[in-house]
């Protein structure tokens, strides 16, 4: 961080909303499936899911693999739970051999898709370009998007991990109108924290995210700010989802191998 940004940190710090009676952000809970179950698990699974977060006022989504989503939609209609994809292209159509787009995931009933996860962006070359060209291209469509953005151990160890998350989030998010930059879920996933067991602590992931929600005050204003969901993950389970979730700025979560058991991924929805 340089002097500059440091004098810059609280120049637009959003007040704690979540408790004030007018306004209350709501929160999301997603799973995120990665790269499992076939169709009849997940058609078994939404069977035993679906009821047991029936009551709750959380938003709930399954993030699925690509051959999971149309049986998973079928299997959810007429429940709250949403269908989210895992990833998209940002073209609409062309030779890309492999690639699913924003258009074609819509037009089977698709709501949600996880974009810029911190695997696609080690593996599949994702990058902060590609996710801003994919966050528009999911607003075309209509699909809501859901951003991942997080540091390494090593940034964070170098105490950079300010510096890294409100830089993937600006750049993420640039171009965006204020309205979809309001539409856009974002989740922050310090990637040391997924799917090793360590979680981050409440109070660090909470001011992690208070400097995300800062630094959209900065470029969007206060009231986008406010509004904007930031998720947490990274190794969320029924044991420590409550802890995090009612801390002031963490709305909910992106639960990966969590999320692959009915009973405790409902647990995780009604915490
Ligand atoms: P985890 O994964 O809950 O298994 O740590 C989270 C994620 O990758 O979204």
């Amino acid at each position: 961080m340089t002097k500059n940004d440091k004098n810059m940190k609280h120049f637009c710090t959003v007040p704690n909303v979540s408790k004030k009676e007018d306004f209350m952000r709501r929160k999301v809970i997603a799973g995120n499936w990665k790269m499992n179950m076939l169709p009849n698990e997940a058609i078994d699974f939404i069977e035993k899911f679906a009821p047991q977060v029936e009551k709750t006022n959380n938003e709930v989504i399954l993030c699925v693999p690509y051959t999971d989503l149309f049986y998973a939609l079928l299997t959810a209609q007429g429940t709250n739970v949403k269908i989210g994809a895992q990833n998209m292209h940002f073209e609409e159509t062309g030779a890309y051999t492999g690639e699913v787009s924003g258009k074609m995931l819509k037009s089977i009933g698709v709501e949600y898709v996880i974009i810029g996860h911190s695997e696609r962006r080690q593996y599949f070359n994702e990058t902060d370009e590609t996710v801003n060209k994919k966050i528009k291209a999911a607003f075309v469509n209509e699909l809501k998007p859901i951003v991942c953005v997080g540091e390494t151990l090593e940034q964070r160890e170098a105490n950079k991990t300010e510096e890294i998350i409100t830089k993937q989030t600006e750049l993420a998010l640039q171009g965006l109108t204020q309205e979809q930059v309001e539409n856009t879920i974002i989740a922050y996933e310090p990637i040391w924290a997924i799917g090793t067991g360590k979680t981050a602590t409440a109070d660090d992931a909470n001011n992690s995210i208070k400097a995300i929600r800062d630094k959209i005050c900065q470029i969007y204003g206060q009231m986008t700010a406010e509004r904007v969901i930031i998720q947490y993950g990274g190794s969320v389970k029924s044991t420590n989802a409550k802890e995090l979730f009612e801390m002031s700025d963490i709305d909910g979560g992106l639960v990966g191998g969590a999320s692959l058991k009915p009973d405790e991924f409902a647990k995780i929805v009604n915490f």
